[in-house]
């Protein structure tokens, strides 16, 4: 399944029943692991169940294949010798991070294989040397922009970037008189648009495409399909929905939690790149030098061998009223695609139904 972008409310998802059981186990007090959960485990035995889907995904994006280059139905199956190969490759990663690394994931299967099935380790000619292709670990994401262009002379603190992010979107008294916000998000993907409609609210948010919505509770990542129950978000959609969570994107985030660590180059002038550290590692923010304003977020979900990366880059800020400017594009790419969303139509302080919040009755 390749659920980013609300692929998963809008079709059948891929995989439907090996992803139940994961969201299920998502999110609970003691999270079931993952031979709990799932029937063949050998090599995860132990880890959270939720991150097993994940995981799949960026093993299969490190060797540019689809699931079916290792699995044949059911999933458990140990058919094809690729999966068997896999195991052994796995294990070998596990080995190398531990003896040498100190169990940190800084060797993953995208290390070698680069996006091909069997690696290249020949020296390639400088001038027809690839650019990395992704930012497969979280911490490659960084040195991608350059480690050249890094300038660590004279930096704000992150305390004082958070403040000029709050001036340039209004100030902090325009923010908080937002109490609620609707708009309309227009979502190109690979050819085709789908229209989403977002409330946020007291620190809750719901988002609607067709018969499908998902949102947050004030606790939890929820998601509906339109029937069935409704269910805890996780993995990549988790990590989607965590993106508009919030009457502006990165509202909330800590300065006490942050901290810059350099002026880098961006798109021609300059930008603040501040690290947080959240529950699931690290999150990178990249601030506009001279506005202020936000333009990049590089987050990711966490797996068993690294983290799959989403990266998030405003633009076009523009008025909506009260002083405030919000951002009206964002272009989306993670590990497989890119997607943009598009936004219109705000509304700010407008009356909202709690019922429009909330998950769907019936639901868990
Ligand atoms: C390069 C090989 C490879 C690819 C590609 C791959 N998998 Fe796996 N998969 C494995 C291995 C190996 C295991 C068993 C892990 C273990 O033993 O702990 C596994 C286990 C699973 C399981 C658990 C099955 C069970 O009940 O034991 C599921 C579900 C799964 N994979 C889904 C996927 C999906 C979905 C994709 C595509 C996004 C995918 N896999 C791509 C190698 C692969
Ligand atoms: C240190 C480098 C290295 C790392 C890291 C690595 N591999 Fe490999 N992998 C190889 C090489 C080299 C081959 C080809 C071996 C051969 O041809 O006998 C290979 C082959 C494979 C194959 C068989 C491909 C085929 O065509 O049948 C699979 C499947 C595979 N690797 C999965 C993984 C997975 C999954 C990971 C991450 C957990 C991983 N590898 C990490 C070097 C690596």
């Amino acid at each position: 399944m390749r659920f980013p972008s609300l692929r998963f409310l809008a079709g059948p998802a891929l995989l439907a029943l090996a992803l139940t059981p994961v969201l299920a186990a998502q999110q609970t007090a003691a999270e079931k692991t993952a031979e709990q959960v799932f029937k063949n485990i050998q090599v995860f035995k132990g880890r959270p169940a939720s991150e097993l889907r994940p995981t799949m995904s960026f093993i299969a994006s490190s060797l540019g294949v689809r699931c079916n280059f290792c699995h044949v139905q059911p999933f458990s199956a140990d058919t094809k010798p690729q999966k068997r190969t896999a195991r052994r490759m796995i294990e070998m990663v596990f080995a190398i991070n531990k003896a040498n690394f100190n169990g940190r994931p800084e060797i993953n299967c995208f290390t070698c294989h680069q996006g091909h099935t069997e690696p290249n380790g020949a020296l390639s000619i400088a001038a027809d040397a690839p650019p990395a292709a992704m930012p497969a670990g979280g911490r490659g994401a960084g040195r991608g922009a350059g480690r050249g262009g890094f300038d660590r002379t004279n930096l704000p603190t992150a305390a004082q970037v958070l403040a000029k992010y709050e001036d340039a979107l209004g100030g902090a008294g325009a923010l908080a008189a937002i109490r609620s916000e609707t708009m309309t998000v227009q979502q190109a993907m690979m050819g085709r648009t789908m229209t989403l409609h977002m409330v946020k609210q007291g620190g809750k948010f719901a988002l609607t495409e067709g018969a499908g919505r998902a949102g947050y509770d004030g606790s939890r990542y929820w998601s509906w399909r339109g029937r069935g129950a409704v269910a805890p978000a996780a993995g990549e959609m988790a990590t989607e929905l965590a993106i508009y969570n919030g009457l502006y994107p990165a509202a909330g985030l800590d300065a006490a939690k942050a901290r810059v660590f350099a002026r880098v180059p961006f798109e021609g002038g300059k930008a603040y790149l501040m690290a947080a550290r959240t529950a699931n590692g690290f999150v990178r923010y990249y601030f506009d030098a001279s506005t202020g304003l936000l333009r990049r977020i590089i987050t990711g979900t966490p797996t068993y061998l690294g983290m799959l990366p989403l990266q998030v880059d405003y633009s076009n800020y523009q008025s909506v009223g009260g002083g405030v400017k919000l951002p009206f594009t964002m272009q989306f790419s993670n590990h497989e695609r890119t997607w943009t969303q598009t936004v219109s139509n705000v509304k700010l302080n407008q009356p909202v139904e709690a019922s429009a919040l909330a998950a769907p009755a019936g639901g868990n």
